[in-house]
């Protein structure tokens, strides 16, 4: 038989080469390429007979189904990502940076299943039994009846399973340490983890248990060989947070059986990750009152309200081309807003440095917080601090004007019970609602929201520098 030449495979995107190369030119990235032996990977070769085709039946589009059964996971933040639980015979991605969590969100996840009396398995490819141990004591989950093994070949794995009862949830942790026989690449590898993922999601629909894998994701934030394996599951989680910060957040990016915009919030604590119910009340928790540069972003979140902060620094320049950094927002949508700034609310910010940063580690993603974007920006700016107690939100558009938004009762909900007495909104929403003990400061156009802020600066302004002198 003819000798199948060897091929090179992006260890990062998943391209295949003829030979091997510096940079992969599908997505950019150095060093990636690697030999791998796909033969092993490649259907019928020449010697051996295509198999004759199994006959099966086709379906009508219409037709009963029943509903995914799902197994709600007694972790609440995760079972409001995950759409409402584990569906059986589904694969679950869940990525993130190493150390941020995940083996402990699932061994929390297993042991709540296995304490319901559901079968629940923990495979270790990472860590040895003693460790996962170690760890299940300090969260004091050690009576829990989880099934534990520090295993790799998912063969053995598969094998192990099929026997006894069908676990419910079968956690591999994590799919890069997983390897097959079929394939001859060394474990990581992107035929390895691609083919091992095979395996186990085989293994999920032939069994109806649900599998979860985990990945370690790449300093880009994609998920790193498991990016090969996203469409092949049926949802992708991603655990995130900011190193410093103990708030971590579980998002959906992808699910089949669910909703991709809702956030699991988890605080990490001394004994594994806690549920955060009110997560506004946790990122608001250590705000500098009345500081110029802050607002409070009245955000959704799915289907819940969330309150953040949202900073900006604007300070005087030395570049030729100023700095503009964003942390936690579209940098986009920044660029956009001060370009609004500029043409439409005589706002110079051309020979300054912008830098904005959403509070807590949270990632927002709704047009909604142009307003209190530009409010926190404007405030920075002329160093008038925005009054505490007040929340924005609303859609800046390219002309100027402050375009209504959804949700405008839930988040002024939100608000007020959180304490906050003002919220500025767009002029659009003004007959929409009636909240009481909020007030309304509805605004049409941004260039009215820009004067009322630069005119609180004047009198601070000069406060600040008095207070300065003082000092000196
Ligand atoms: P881990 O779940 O091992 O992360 P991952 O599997 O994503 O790599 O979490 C490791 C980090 O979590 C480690 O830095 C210590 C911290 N941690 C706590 O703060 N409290 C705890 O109870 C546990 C178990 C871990
Ligand atoms: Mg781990």
């Amino acid at each position: 038989m003819a000798r199948r030449p060897p091929s090179f495979v992006c260890q990062n995107c998943g391209a295949v080469y003829g030979r091997w190369q510096g940079k992969c030119d599908s997505c950019g990235e150095w060093n990636t390429i690697a030999e791998e032996n796909a033969a092993a990977i490649i259907a019928p070769g020449p010697g051996r007979p295509p198999r004759k085709g199994r006959k099966f039946a086709l379906e009508p589009l219409a037709g009963e189904s029943p509903e995914a059964p799902r197994l709600a996971s007694g972790i609440a933040e995760f079972d409001r990502v995950t759409g409402g639980g584990f569906v059986r015979g589904s694969v679950l991605l869940v990525g993130g940076d190493p150390g941020i969590g995940k083996s402990t969100l699932l061994i929390q996840a297993a042991a709540s299943l296995a304490r319901a009396g559901q079968r629940s398995v923990y495979i270790s490819g990472e860590e040895a039994i003693a460790q996962v141990r170690l760890r299940a004591g300090r969260l004091g989950l050690s009576a829990a009846p989880v099934e534990l093994a520090a295993e790799t070949s998912v063969e053995d794995i598969v094998a192990t399973l099929s026997e006894g009862k069908t676990p419910r949830l079968v956690v591999v942790d994590s799919i890069q340490t997983m390897w097959t026989d079929a394939v001859e690449s060394a474990p990581g590898t992107v035929s390895q983890v691609r083919s091992a993922a095979q395996v186990l999601i085989r293994y999920a629909k032939r069994s109806g248990a649900a599998v979860i894998l985990v990945g370690h994701v790449t300093k880009d934030g994609q998920i790193a060989g498991p990016r090969v394996v996203e469409h092949m599951v049926d949802a992708v989680l991603s655990f995130e947070g900011e190193g410093p910060h103990q708030f971590r957040i579980l998002r959906a990016i992808k699910n089949r059986f669910g909703p991709t915009d809702e956030i699991g919030v988890f605080e990490m604590t001394g004994a594994g990750l806690a549920e955060v119910a009110n997560p506004s009340e946790l990122f608001l928790s250590e705000r500098d009152l009345g500081t110029p540069g802050t607002a409070v972003f009245a955000g959704i979140e799915g289907t819940r309200p969330l309150l953040v902060e949202m900073q900006a620094l604007v300070a005087p320049t030395s570049l030729g081309t100023p700095r503009r950094a964003v942390v936690g927002w579209d940098p986009s949508r920044l660029s956009m807003v001060l370009a609004v700034l500029e043409a439409h609310c005589g706002v110079r910010l051309s020979g300054h440095d912008v830098y904005l940063n959403v509070a807590g580690g949270l990632r927002i993603q709704e047009p909604a917080a142009d307003l209190a974007a530009a409010a926190a920006l404007v405030s920075s700016l002329t160093n008038a601090p925005l009054p505490p107690d007040a929340v924005y939100f609303g859609e800046v558009s390219l002309s100027g004007v402050v375009r209504p938004v959804g949700q405008t009762p839930l988040r002024l909900k939100e608000a007020q019970k959180l304490g906050f007495t003002r919220a500025v909104l767009p002029e659009a929403a003004r007959g929409e609602v009636n909240e009481p003990g909020l007030t309304l400061a509805p605004v049409g156009i941004l260039a009215n929201l820009v004067a009322d802020v630069a005119s609180r600066g004047s009198e601070s302004g000069r406060g600040v520098a008095k207070l300065r002198r003082q000092d000196g």
